[in-house]
C-alpha cells in the first residue's frame, strides 16, 4: 500500500525528551551517566545493595543503613512454593525472559500489598514491592536454570550479599571472590539509564495506575528484544559463531552489506563510547586472562576496532561501543549460560524501573502523575471521500 504520510513519525520518539526525573541522567554527547547525580565510574565501586538503596531512598546509605537494607532484601529472596511449583511446568526449552516475565504476575498474586485491589497503594507498600521484586528476580532466574537442568533450585542463602547469593543459588556452590566482585559491579552498571526503552514501557504502564507487577511486567518484555537487553546474548552468539578472530572484517563487512545491525554497538542516546563498556572491557580482559582464555575479549576488542574503522569508511560516521558489548565475555567467563545473559540484566535493572515506577506514581519529579498517551497520524484508508461503508458480512463480495 501506498505510504502517502507527508512526514514519517516513527522515530522511535528520538530527541523528544517526555517528562523530569530525578533518577538518572545520560548525558550522550559526552558520554556521561549518572544515577540521582553520582558517577557511575564512582557507583562501579559500590556494592548493588547500595545502588539499590540509592535509587530507592535517594541517597547513598551509611554503613549503619546498609546492614538493615541488606539484611530487608536478603529476607525477601525466597519465592512462594507455588511459583517454584509453576517454574516446573514449563518447557526446557522456554525462553528465560519469558519465564521471568510470566513470574512477575505470579508473584503479584503472593504478595500481600496488592491483595486488595480497591485499596489506593501506598508509597511505603510500593517500596516493599520494589525490595521485593528486587530480592526474588535472581531466585526465579536461578530456581528456572537449575530444574530445567534437571536440579533442584538451590534456597537463597540470607548471610550472601546480592550478588554472590545469586551466583550460589545458579551453580549450588560458593562463588569465588573474583566472580562476584565482577557480577556486583555488572549489576550496578545495568542498574538504571533513565528513559530506556524497557523504564519508558514500565513507567508507562504505571501511569494508567496499574500495579507495580503490571508495570515491571512490561518492562522484562520490553527488555527482551535483541535491540535493547537481548542485545548481550546476541553478541555472544557472534564471538562463538565466529570463533577467532580471521573472519572479523570479512563478517563486519557483510553484515553492513546485508543492513544488519552488529550487537553491541550503536546506542539510541550515546555519540560517543557508552561509560559502562569503558568500565566493562578491563573487566573482561581481566578475567580472559586470569582464567587462560584471553580469545572472546580479544576478538571483541578487534571486532570493535574493525566496525569502528569500517563504520567510519562507509559512513564518515562513529558508531559507539554500548553497555550490552563487553558484558558478553564476562559473562561468558563467568560461566553464564548466554540465554540467561539478558536475565541477569534485568535482574540488575529491576532497581532501575522500581525507582521510575515509584517515580511515575508518586509523581516524584513533576506536580501530578499523568497519563501517557500520545497521538498518532492515521494515514490508512477511508476507501471514498468520507468514510469507509460498512457492508454486513452476507453482503460482503471478494476484495
Ligand atoms: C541501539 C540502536 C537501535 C540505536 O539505533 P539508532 O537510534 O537508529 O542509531 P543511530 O541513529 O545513531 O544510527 C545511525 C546509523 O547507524 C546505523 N547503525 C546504528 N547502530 C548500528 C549497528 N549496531 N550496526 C549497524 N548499523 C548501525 C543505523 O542503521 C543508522 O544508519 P542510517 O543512517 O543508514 O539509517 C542501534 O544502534 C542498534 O540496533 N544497535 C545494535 C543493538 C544493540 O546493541 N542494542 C543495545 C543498545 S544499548
Amino acid at each position: 500500500m501506498e505510504n502517502d504520510c507527508k512526514i514519517t513519525l516513527n522515530t522511535g520518539l528520538r530527541g523528544i525528551t517526555i517528562a523530569n526525573t530525578r533518577i538518572c541522567e545520560v548525558d550522550g554527547k559526552n558520554g556521561r551517566l549518572l544515577y540521582r547525580g553520582y558517577m557511575i565510574q564512582d557507583l562501579a565501586r559500590a556494592s548493588y545493595e547500595e545502588v539499590v538503596h540509592l535509587l530507592l531512598h535517594e541517597y547513598l546509605p551509611l554503613a549503619e543503613e546498609l546492614q538493615p537494607f541488606r539484611a530487608r532484601l536478603a529476607a525477601e529472596r525466597a519465592i512462594p512454593p507455588a511459583v517454584i511449583a509453576a517454574l516446573r511446568t514449563f518447557p526446557a526449552m522456554a525462553l528465560p525472559m519469558d519465564v521471568l516475565q510470566a513470574a512477575v504476575p505470579m508473584l503479584a498474586t503472593h504478595d500481600p500489598d496488592i491483595a486488595e485491589l480497591s485499596k489506593e497503594i501506598s508509597k511505603e507498600a510500593a517500596l516493599r514491592m520494589a525490595y521485593r521484586l528486587v530480592a526474588k528476580f535472581p531466585t526465579v532466574i536461578a530456581a528456572y536454570h537449575r530444574i530445567r537442568s534437571g536440579t533442584d533450585p538451590v534456597a537463597p542463602a540470607p548471610d550472601l550479599g546480592h550478588a554472590a547469593n545469586f551466583l550460589f543459588m545458579l551453580n549450588g556452590r560458593m562463588p569465588e571472590d573474583t566472580a562476584v566482585r565482577a557480577i556486583d559491579t555488572a549489576l550496578v552498571l545495568h542498574a538504571e539509564h533513565a528513559f530506556n526503552a524497557s523504564t519508558f514501557a514500565a513507567r508507562e504502564v504505571a501511569s494508567t495506575q496499574a500495579h507495580m507487577y503490571a508495570a515491571v511486567a512490561a518492562g522484562v518484555g520490553s527488555l527482551s528484544g535483541a535491540l535493547h537487553g537481548g542485545a548481550n546474548a546476541k553478541v555472544m552468539q557472534m564471538l562463538l559463531k565466529l570463533g577467532g578472530p580471521e573472519k572479523v572484517v570479512d563478517f563486519v563487512n557483510a553484515e553492513l552489506d546485508a543492513g544488519r545491525k552488529l550487537f553491541g554497538l550503536g546506542h539510541a542516546v550515546y555519540d560517543v563510547d557508552d561509560p559502562r563498556a569503558h568500565i566493562l572491557a578491563p573487566m573482561s580482559k581481566a578475567l580472559g586472562e586470569s582464567t587462560g582464555n584471553p580469545r572472546w575479549y580479544e576478538m571483541s576488542a578487534l571486532i570493535e576496532k574493525t566496525a569502528k574503522e569500517i563504520f567510519r569508511e562507509r559512513k564518515n560516521a562513529d558508531i559507539p561501543v554500548n553497555v550490552d558489548f563487553y558484558s558478553a565475555s564476562l559473562y561468558y567467563y563467568l560461566g553464564i549460560p548466554v540465554d540467561l545473559f539478558t536475565p541477569v540484566f534485568a535482574i540488575a535493572r529491576i532497581a532501575g524501573w522500581a525507582a521510575h515506577v515509584i517515580e511515575e506514581q508518586f509523581a516524584g519529579a513533576a506536580p501530578k502523575p499523568v497519563l501517557y498517551r500520545p497521538e498518532s497520524e492515521y494515514i490508512g484508508d477511508y476507501c471514498g471521500p468520507e468514510v469507509c461503508e460498512f457492508v454486513p458480512l452476507e453482503k460482503r463480495g471478494p476484495r
